[in-house]
């Protein structure tokens, strides 16, 4: 698929090599038309039409149980961020003193300090070295895991080393093992395919604002319909409720819907925001958006490791290979050579030492060539 194609929603391509959507992605033109066209509505009519924002409201849940292929939209509820979700499973799990939670070391903080949160509870973290010598980086984790492991908590792809897990492995051994599994998929969702059923996961949570292309502040978080009961509610208010608009209703019931998770109104620019941006990679298709992002890393990564001062750090292994590529320069600093990237127009991240690019779909090829030229002419 020819980039250009995408020209007019990503105006700031001419100008910018973007190389951040792992960190905090640009909007699509269509995004801030619809931010604005809910603004201008609110300007001239307020909320007279609320039902019709509603209707944006279920267009959303639709879309992103098409992203996760769940059940049933039912299942979606829409939160802040993917910390506000994590912490919903981490109080929400009836433990008991003696649990233990099965983590990888190399997590970004939100998928670690809930679950250290409960320490004090008589619940152990154990974080398992994903990366350093295991043949399979994900049997060290089901190794770590015995008969006191309530849940395994893991990033589907993490943040710094873009390492990408299988999940299918670890989900089909915590469903046989009885053990919860919960994944942090926001380096997935909107860039890679990501199917809920077939990697048996309990919980997904991720925000928006990164390959979604969406903005901050508004979260997808599924839960197994299997279990959500199961869940103890740590936040209450009107709307999470079966009946939300039966306000002099005084006795009330948590919804049978993901709604539950929802406490009170909902962030309906968010949701404006986030619907338009997500129609735009369905249109293109997860599938094929998948397909060019992982060109994209192979691209990068072949040329890295044909470069003897540069050292990869992200996966040379198709299989383990994601939206994200990280590498370090031999002879110089990675903040030095970051500053040097950012002078030139290209936005990316320092990541665990090292330099992080992380194109999108849209991403010019002549713009990798660009930033690359900048790390090997130095
Ligand atoms: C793996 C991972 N989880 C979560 C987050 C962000 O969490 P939140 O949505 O709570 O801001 C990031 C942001 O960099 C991340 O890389």
């Amino acid at each position: 698929m020819d980039p250009s194609l995408w020209r007019d929603e990503f105006p700031l391509a001419k100008a910018t090599i973007y190389l951040n959507h792992a960190g905090v992605a640009p909007w699509p033109r269509r995004a801030a038309e619809a931010v604005t066209a809910f603004a201008e509505h609110n300007v001239h009519h307020g909320a007279s039409n609320y039902s019709h924002w509603l209707e944006t409201e279920r267009r959303l849940r639709e879309q992103l149980r098409q992203l996760i292929n769940a059940p049933a939209s039912d299942d979606i509820a829409l939160l802040k961020n993917t910390s506000e979700g994590l912490s919903f499973v981490a109080n929400g799990i009836a433990w008991s003193a003696g649990d233990n939670i099965v983590i990888s070391a190399e997590e970004f903080p939100s998928n670690r300090i809930p679950w250290e949160a409960l320490q004090p509870r008589g619940v152990a973290v154990r974080q398992i070295e994903l990366l350093h010598g295991h043949p399979c980086p994900e049997q060290a984790l089901l190794d770590a895991c015995d008969g006191r492991t309530r849940l395994l908590a893991i990033s589907s792809v993490q943040y710094a080393s873009g390492f990408r897990v299988d999940l299918d492995l670890i989900g089909t051994h915590c469903r046989n093992h009885g053990i919860l599994f919960c994944v942090d998929a926001i380096q997935t969702l909107g860039a890679l395919n990501f199917d809920v059923s077939a990697c048996h996961a309990d919980f997904v949570v991720a925000d928006a604002h990164k390959w979604m292309l969406g903005p901050e502040g508004i979260a997808l978080f599924y839960v197994n319909s299997a279990i959500r009961e199961e869940i103890t509610l740590s936040e209450f208010g009107w709307h999470m409720t079966q009946d939300p608009n039966d306000f002099d209703r005084k006795d009330w019931r948590p919804a049978d819907s993901a709604r539950r998770f929802e406490c009170g109104s909902p962030n309906l620019l968010g949701v404006h925001a986030l619907s338009a941006s997500l129609s735009l990679l369905h249109e293109i298709g997860i599938a094929a958006v998948s397909r060019i992002v992982l060109n994209n890393t192979s691209y990068l990564t072949d040329t890295i490791i044909q470069h003897s001062d540069l050292e990869l750090r992200s996966p040379a292994q198709p299989a383990h290979q994601s939206g994200i590529v990280s590498f370090r320069h031999r002879r110089h600093l990675s903040e030095t050579l970051y500053r040097k990237l950012h002078a030139e127009g290209v936005v990316c991240a320092i990541r665990g030492g090292a330099i992080r690019f992380s194109p999108h779909f849209y991403t010019p090829r002549d713009q990798l060539d660009r930033a690359l030229e900048l790390v090997t002419d130095c």
